[in-house]
């Protein structure tokens, strides 16, 4: 079978997972190009992988302006990045891997669909998850009818505390200006797994959702300064301490008992996220006390200038009358997923958390619960990164594209979440499939 080569753009923390899969199967594929501004992950990354110097790249551009260097290229930059590079590679005669949420506004998300199909070249969108065993057997038991005729899907993203407070306060997703509404940053995977799992076009939605906490009217003291290293009064009872997340990773050890508090975590622990982002992966305790005292991520999580929600709740119905409820916070105590199906015939139960990863269904006929334990979800993304991986290397492989991940089922969950960001914002129900027209251009489109 054919060999593929692959090229990078953008060498930070994504690039790096889908690196580990080209490390992990040499015999499949392997990375020749990078294109990444930051010397050190460039370097890194282009020696782990064994990149000439000639193929390594400051820019995109760069990259992109030579004679393909490969069979696909990966987009793995910033959200606000992957729009100019996944259009740019896909005229330049690339098949595309792009990181999610494929473009931060809905018209870039069709121009992005558009592009793929002018050049004829594939493009698919990182949504791992329906790589994962969890969501792969949640996915079959349904198909399989044990549910029943579904009635009602109760979906929950529980973002931890302190990745709410990395990510979406501090870090890269705080502002919508910079990156977009945080339905569509975090829940665009679960907007997308709620699309394939149902089966059905949504009709009609509505949100609601607010920044309620991380603002500077809720700050537990009134001198707490800018900076949580500036001499905090509140420092050593605060949650969302920068130096207690950072430097002692308070949410990982259990301050009462000094043991490690979640040990199925081993992703974070490996990779040193979030740890890793402050210095470029200089892990060394002074780098991130520097990085504290002068970079985003030590400021107060008070007196930052993020906006987006740290809550947001989705009501959706389908074309047959099942109702679906989305939930997203970030006040969660565990990282995780879960979800609650109600069928006419059984009810699902799912766990998908760093701590517990389960599936139960109660049957109602036989008054039984089945216990299902899905294997390989104590690793990354329940194993959906290595399995999003194969599964692209394999269609380059063979010829194939795989309609699983393609940029047109990656339109319907973004628009989905530019749909529940207008209806929060305007207190509208949202007529979807008009929605959709209008997006995309005419009736029934
Ligand atoms: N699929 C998933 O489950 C998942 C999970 C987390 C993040 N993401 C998405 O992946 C993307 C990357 O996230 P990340 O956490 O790796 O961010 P990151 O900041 O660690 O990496 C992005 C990299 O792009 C580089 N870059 C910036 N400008 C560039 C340019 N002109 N040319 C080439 N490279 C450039 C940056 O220097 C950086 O190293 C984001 O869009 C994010 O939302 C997806």
């Amino acid at each position: 079978m054919k060999h593929v080569t692959l090229a990078l753009i953008g060498a930070g923390d994504r690039g790096f997972a889908y690196g580990k899969y080209a490390l992990d199967h040499p015999d499949e594929v392997r990375f020749v190009a990078v294109a990444e501004p930051v010397a050190v992950r460039r370097d890194r990354f282009a020696a782990a992988q064994g990149i000439a110097a000639e193929n390594r790249f400051a820019d995109w551009r760069d990259l992109l302006e030579r004679p393909p260097l490969a069979d696909a290229v990966i987009v793995a930059t910033p959200d606000r990045l992957h729009v100019p590079p996944a259009v740019a590679a896909l005229e330049a005669g690339y098949d595309v891997l792009l990181e999610k949420p494929m473009a931060n506004t809905l018209p870039e998300c069709v121009a992005l669909v558009h592009a793929a199909q002018r050049t004829g070249r594939s493009l698919q969108v990182c949504h791992v998850l329906r790589y994962s065993d969890f969501f792969n057997q949640v996915y079959r038991i349904v198909q399989s009818g044990r549910l029943g005729e579904l009635v009602t899907v109760e979906h929950r993203e529980n973002v931890a505390y302190y990745h709410m407070a990395h990510s979406f306060v501090r870090g890269n997703w705080r502002r919508q200006d910079e990156s977009s509404p945080m339905i569509l940053a975090k829940c665009c995977h679960d907007l997308d797994l709620l699309t394939w799992i149902v089966g059905e076009r949504f009709t009609r939605l509505s949100s609601v959702g607010s920044l309620r906490h991380f603002r500077a009217n809720s700050a537990p003291h009134p001198d707490v300064p800018p900076r949580c290293t500036d001499g905090c009064p509140v420092e050593a009872e605060c949650p969302f301490s920068a130096p207690g997340i950072y430097l002692e990773r308070r949410p990982w050890r259990s301050i009462a008992q000094g043991v490690d508090r979640v040990p199925y975590y081993d992703f974070s622990m490996e990779r040193g996220w979030p740890v890793s982002v402050l210095a470029h992966g200089d892990m060394r305790p002074e780098a991130i006390r520097h990085a504290l005292e002068t970079g985003p991520y030590g400021r107060c999580v008070y007196h930052c200038d993020n906006d987006v929600v740290d809550h947001q709740v989705v009501s959706m119905q389908t074309e047959s009358g099942t109702s679906v409820t989305l939930t997203m916070h970030g006040h969660s105590h565990e990282e995780g997923r879960t979800l609650r199906l109600d069928g006419t015939r059984a009810t699902l139960e799912g766990r998908f958390n760093h701590s517990q990863n389960v599936i139960m269904v109660h049957d109602h006929l036989a008054g039984r619960t089945e216990t299902v334990y899905p294997l390989g979800t104590h690793i990354v993304h329940g194993g959906g990164d290595a399995g999003l991986m194969q599964a692209f290397v394999q269609g380059l492989r063979e010829g194939i594209r795989s309609p699983l991940t393609s940029a047109e089922a990656a339109l319907d969950s973004h628009l989905l979440a530019f749909a529940a960001e207008q209806a929060r914002l305007d207190g509208t129900v949202i007529d979807v499939a008009a929605y959709r027209a209008a997006a995309l251009g005419g009736p029934g489109a």
